[in-house]
């Protein structure tokens, strides 16, 4: 296992559509070590492998502690993830993702999804998952789409986060320290 190192904004690397695994080895098991260590020191509650840029489709989750601060840890890996249905309604929440440090914003998505996928045995599975679940799997899903979640939100607000990022993309060796805000709100 190793800490990966995460890829922000401005890196087009993000915006690549990611392949789908051709088989669940101990290659792409090794992978899913490594997005979770890093996922967990960032810290965050899901990664997917396009934000340490291996553009393959696989992606980790831990939502627990969100749904209720005194769980224990609880893994989850995708492979080849898709969703299969998504309910009408949807809702608003506020999202920031380890990609786009120190940028949150309200997100409208559907509510409810299931999603098929391969597990780590490489068997197949579907699940069906509400409120902070189904948003992480949203929002997951979508990086391996080269999707992020600022193309959810107005044009307006997305040019000017893109702004801030290009500008800070052309400064070197900058440190970024997360703020407090970072800590607290979920990143994805
Ligand atoms: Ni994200």
């Amino acid at each position: 296992m190793a800490i990966r190192t995460i890829i922000t904004l401005p890196d087009k690397r993000l915006r690549q559509r990611a392949e789908p695994v051709a088989q669940v080895d101990a290659e792409v098991r090794a992978l899913m070590d490594d997005l979770l260590e890093t996922m967990y020191a960032a810290p965050g509650i899901g990664l997917a492998a396009t934000q340490i840029a291996v553009p393959k489709r696989v992606m980790v989750l831990d939502v627990a502690k969100r749904e209720d601060e005194n769980a224990g840890p609880n893994p989850m890996v995708f492979v080849n993830p898709e969703i299969l249905w998504s309910s009408e309604e949807t809702a608003a929440r506020e999202e920031g993702c380890l990609s786009i440090p120190e940028f949150f914003e309200e997100v409208v998505r559907p509510v409810s999804v299931h999603v098929g996928y391969l597990d780590r045995e490489g068997k197949r599975q579907e699940l069906e998952a509400e409120g902070i679940l189904a948003r992480c799997l949203q929002h997951e899903l979508d990086h391996l789409n080269g999707v992020l979640f600022i193309d959810h939100i107005s044009r307006l607000k997305r040019d000017r986060v893109l702004k801030k990022f290009n500008k800070a993309g052309k400064r070197e060796n900058e440190e970024r320290k997360p703020g407090r805000h970072d800590i607290e709100t979920e990143r994805a």
